[in-house]
């Protein structure tokens, strides 16, 4: 018998205000045609003043929660992934631990930037495995609008606000590739390539919070070839082959490079889970948002393989191969 990490529940949480591609036109030189066309990007989300992480992140757990048929106190963990921590310490998790009412167990942060949900999953995965938690609140939550330098064209158009969770159950499987829950994970991180993708400030550095700097092109290069070796990692690892995935959903930056990430996984398009248009690039809230919205359409059944990829600043990267 093997434990393995099932979802119980999906949940996320957008901020209200909707701000389109064009509300950029005045301000700096750019064009709603340009952002599509780029990126695949039509709307974003922003955070209202004072609205912070943490109240995004306590949205999304109840709603996965509710979804799960849950408590707070059913659960032993909370992991939360973010780069966008309401203050440095303490970590967003305990907020969200004391927001739910939670009054046991144990929450901390994990920070690998827009790949920081898979790098959240495999952990919550691990602790499930080896028997610290039975049930793991998961959740991806940022205001990357904090951190955006709105006179870079390159890189204030591309991310949004958000947050979205998972409720993980340890359940007793048989230790094979047909087992429900999580099945196989992937991380990487090269952090040669740290000046490709990072905030200019931070404690111990400026003392100031920064602003964030990409060469995108670069990323972009970076991307393809490394998402589609890390799924392909990952399907190796859980015995499964690309032919077998029903759903790919993979982290929301850039439509032409999820496309170029599927082309090369062998993945058809009608299989992949798009959301970038209408959340931009929300970093570590980006998988667990698409995985929320899909699942809410009534999109995966029981049973189906799904596959998250993410990269981020660090360079991180990873996978996670699941049954639903
Ligand atoms: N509007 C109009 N023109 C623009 C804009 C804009 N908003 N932004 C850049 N341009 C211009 C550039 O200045 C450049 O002009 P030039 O040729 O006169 O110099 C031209 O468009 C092309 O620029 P590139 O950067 O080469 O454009 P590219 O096709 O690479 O697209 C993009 C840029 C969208 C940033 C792309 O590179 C990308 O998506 N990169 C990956 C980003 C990513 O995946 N990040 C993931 C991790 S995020 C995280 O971890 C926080």
């Amino acid at each position: 018998m093997t434990l393995r990490a099932v979802i119980k529940g999906t949940g996320h949480y957008l901020p209200e205000r909707v701000v389109e591609n064009s509300w950029f036109e005045d301000k700096i030189e750019t064009s709603d045609e340009w952002i599509r066309a780029r990126t695949g990007i039509e709307r974003r989300h922003f955070a209202d003043e004072g609205q912070t992480t943490s109240d995004l992140a306590i949205r999304a757990a109840r709603a996965a929660l509710d979804d799960a048929g849950m408590q707070a106190d059913d659960i032993d963990a909370i992991v939360l992934a973010t780069s966008t921590p309401d203050l440095t310490f303490p970590a967003v998790a305990t907020m969200v631990q004391a927001g739910l009412g939670m009054t046991r167990g144990f929450a901390f942060d994990v920070q690998a930037v827009c790949a920081g949900f898979v790098f959240a999953l495999a952990n919550a995965e691990g602790l499930i495995r080896a028997g610290q938690a039975r049930r793991v609140l998961v959740i991806g939550a940022e205001t990357f609008s904090r951190i955006m330098d709105w006179e870079d064209r390159s890189t204030c158009v591309l991310f949004g606000d958000g947050a979205g969770a998972v409720v993980l159950e340890g359940v007793e499987g048989r230790g094979d590739s047909n087992d429900r829950g999580i099945l196989a994970t992937d991380l990487n991180s090269d952090g040669q390539y740290r000046d490709l993708l990072y905030v200019d400030g931070g404690v111990s550095s400026t003392g100031t919070a920064g602003h964030l700097k990409m060469q995108g092109n670069l990323v972009f290069r970076h991307a393809v070839e490394k998402l589609a070796r890390t799924a392909h990692t990952a399907l190796d690892k859980a015995g499964l082959s690309p032919e077998q995935v029903d759903w790919l959903v993979p982290h929301q930056a850039n439509e032409r490079i999820i496309t170029a990430t599927a082309q090369k996984m062998g993945v058809p398009m009608d299989k992949v889970v798009l959301t970038v248009a209408d959340h931009g690039n929300t970093s570590a809230a980006s998988i667990p948002l698409a995985l929320s919205v899909a699942a809410s359409q009534g999109r995966f059944k029981p049973g189906q393989v799904i596959v998250t990829e993410a990269i981020g600043g660090g360079l991180s990267w990873g996978s996670v191969v699941l049954r639903w």
